[in-house]
């Protein structure tokens, strides 16, 4: 794995973006009526903050992570960085997705160098492009073409161009859910290293509960709103302990992690010391609502440092 380096490039110089959603919702319009997916949310993000997206498959995941880039548009509401509002894809966001979607003919290098912001200086591009094959692990692949490289590779590979013009705000939707078991648990760990070196607010998608709970400052849940159809958010928790996190057992992770799963409507078969737990779904809710608020009054000022 890459140890983590600042930055030394002129191109790296963003720094990581506050995000605002207010109020957004999304419906698409479908052959005689609509379909209402968001709702209601709402949410503020810190400079640097991870924030994990969890909820069942189709509710929504995706759609929220387009509207905060502005690659879909909310039907109401709307979505600010850095106190200015998002209209069409904005560049001070870069997105990742499940596949690498690199560019078969080109090498990684000449991938990577894709992300970076139009006009920049050739050498400087040059050595930018250096830099986050290092940082990710490829410095010695960067002539090589997507298909001589593994998919792990080939994913580090993506990252690189995603980071490669210092995005305020970094948005990856299952970025390691195509990757195996292995892979996935070293990509989630260099993803804290290249968010230790180039720190920028990074919203994650993931179906991984224990994912989120390894990388998450805070896990957002996604859930049916109690107000309408559609989705909204469902509980906001914070992650107790700093990362980087014990992948053993830890009590209070455990805790949330069964809470989460139950919120996720998978029953977690847990026995405590009170027998076997029995939460429904609408306790879960209402617990979940009520830890959210005090998440809102207990929350550390800032992001927590990922080393
Ligand atoms: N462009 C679109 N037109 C019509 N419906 C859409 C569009 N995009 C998304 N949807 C619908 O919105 C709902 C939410 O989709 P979305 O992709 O956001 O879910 P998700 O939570 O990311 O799911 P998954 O975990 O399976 O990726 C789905 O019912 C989907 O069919
Ligand atoms: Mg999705």
């Amino acid at each position: 794995m890459p140890s983590p380096s600042a930055p030394t490039t002129s191109v790296a110089s963003a720094a990581a973006h506050p995000v605002a959603i207010r109020d957004v919702a999304r419906e698409f319009a479908l052959a005689g009526g609509s379909l209402p997916v968001l709702r209601d949310v709402d949410l503020d993000i810190e400079p640097g903050e991870i924030v994990v997206l969890l909820g069942t498959s189709g509710s929504g995941k995706s759609t929220l992570l387009r509207q905060v880039c502005g690659l879909d548009v909310p039907s109401s509401g709307h979505v600010l960085i850095d106190g200015t509002p998002v209209r069409g894809v904005d560049p001070r966001c870069a997105v990742a997705f499940q596949e690498p979607r690199l560019l078969a003919w080109r090498s990684l290098s000449q991938n990577v160098a894709l992300g970076l912001p139009r006009g920049t200086d050739k050498q400087d591009g040059a050595a930018r492009v250096a830099e986050l094959l290092e940082l990710v692990g490829l410095a010695e692949f960067g002539g090589h073409r997507p298909k001589q490289v593994s998919g792990g590779m080939a994913q580090r590979a993506a990252l690189a161009r995603a980071l490669a013009r210092s995005p305020g705000v970094l948005l990856l939707d299952e970025p390691f859910g195509a990757l195996d078991a292995l892979t996935r648990l070293r990509m989630q760990d260099l993803l804290l290293d290249i968010h230790a070196a180039e720190p920028s607010t990074v919203v994650l998608v993931t179906h991984d509960v224990d994912e989120a709970l390894y990388l998450a400052d805070r896990i957002v849940l996604l859930a049916a709103s109690p107000s309408g159809p559609g989705n909204t958010i469902g509980s906001v928790r914070t992650v107790p302990g700093q990362r980087p996190r014990d992948r053993a057992f830890d009590p209070q992770i455990a805790r949330l992690r069964i809470e989460l799963l139950e919120g996720l409507g998978v029953p977690s078969h847990h026995e405590d010391d009170h027998g076997p737990t029995t939460t429904t779904r609408n306790d879960v809710h209402r617990s979940t609502r009520h830890r959210n608020d005090d998440d809102r009054t207990d929350r550390p000022v800032g992001p927590r440092s990922s080393s």
